[in-house]
């Protein structure tokens, strides 16, 4: 298994890509909360796992709505950040969140089986590009969900503006691993029947298709972002 975590530590002290400096919540994340409410009011979430939770943003927007929260990151610097974010916030009398250290592709002998009613992988597990790190991802992911559990994940499209032009044939060749020239960090790149396809057999609840401009690098791309509710 290739270990990125330094690559990502890196990335976390240089401040480089959106999601180590930016302080708010993922929007998506704010459309998935929205929705969990709308496909399943008869039990709301209650203990939340934030796969990859970098500097632990969306973890205090969940911790916000009085969900329980467990962050995990492989980085450790990511987790040097999390936990500073706690501390600030329980000094400042806002509610805190858990933060451990952990690879989601897997086993945590720390995360009991079916502990968890939700767990959300914002622009995570598109960065495990082997196979065997996909599949030891999804075994994990089964094994701490409870049944009837949401999964709520949001990655790029496959012509995502800043992604597909790293692909060495454009969006329509059939390469769909990408290596950032940046970071020198890998993503994988789908399409939405291919997240479909990735995690059945738990059925799709919700489906984004998000478009927009955004920036990466300090320069402005179209970006295409796909966000999914699946339920377990
Ligand atoms: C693009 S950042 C997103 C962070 C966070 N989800 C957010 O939206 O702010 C990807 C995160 O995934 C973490 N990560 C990458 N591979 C991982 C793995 N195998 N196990 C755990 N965390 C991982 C990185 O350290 C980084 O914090």
């Amino acid at each position: 298994m290739k270990d990125m975590s330094g690559l990502w530590d890196e990335e976390f002290r240089k401040g480089g890509i959106p999601c180590t400096k930016r302080e708010s919540p993922s929007t998506t994340l704010r459309w998935f909360l929205a929705n969990a409410k709308f496909v399943r009011p008869e039990n709301p979430l209650a203990r939340v796992i934030d796969l990859g939770c970098g500097t632990g943003r969306n973890a205090a927007f969940l911790a916000d709505q009085g969900i329980s929260v467990l962050g995990i990151d492989s980085s450790a610097k990511a987790i040097e950040m999390a936990e500073a974010l706690v501390k600030l916030r329980e000094t400042a009398g806002n509610p805190g969140f858990d933060v451990r250290r952990g690879r989601i592709d897997q086993r945590n002998e720390f995360l009991r089986d079916s502990s968890f009613d939700g767990a959300i992988d914002i622009f995570v597990s598109k960065h495990l590009v082997s196979p065997l790190e996909r599949e030891r991802y999804k075994l994990e992911l089964d094994r701490i969900l409870a049944p009837g559990a949401l999964f709520f994940i949001s990655l790029a499209a496959v012509d995502d503006g800043y992604y597909s032009q790293l692909l060495p044939g454009g969006a329509l060749s059939g390469e769909r691993v990408v290596t950032d020239p940046v970071s020198g960090i890998s993503s994988k790149l789908f399409s939405r029947e291919e997240v479909i396809e990735e995690f059945r057999p738990m059925e799709i609840l919700a489906f984004w298709d998000k478009q927009g401009k955004s920036k990466m690098y300090g320069e402005e791309y179209d970006r295409h972002v796909l966000a999914f509710i699946f339920q377990k």
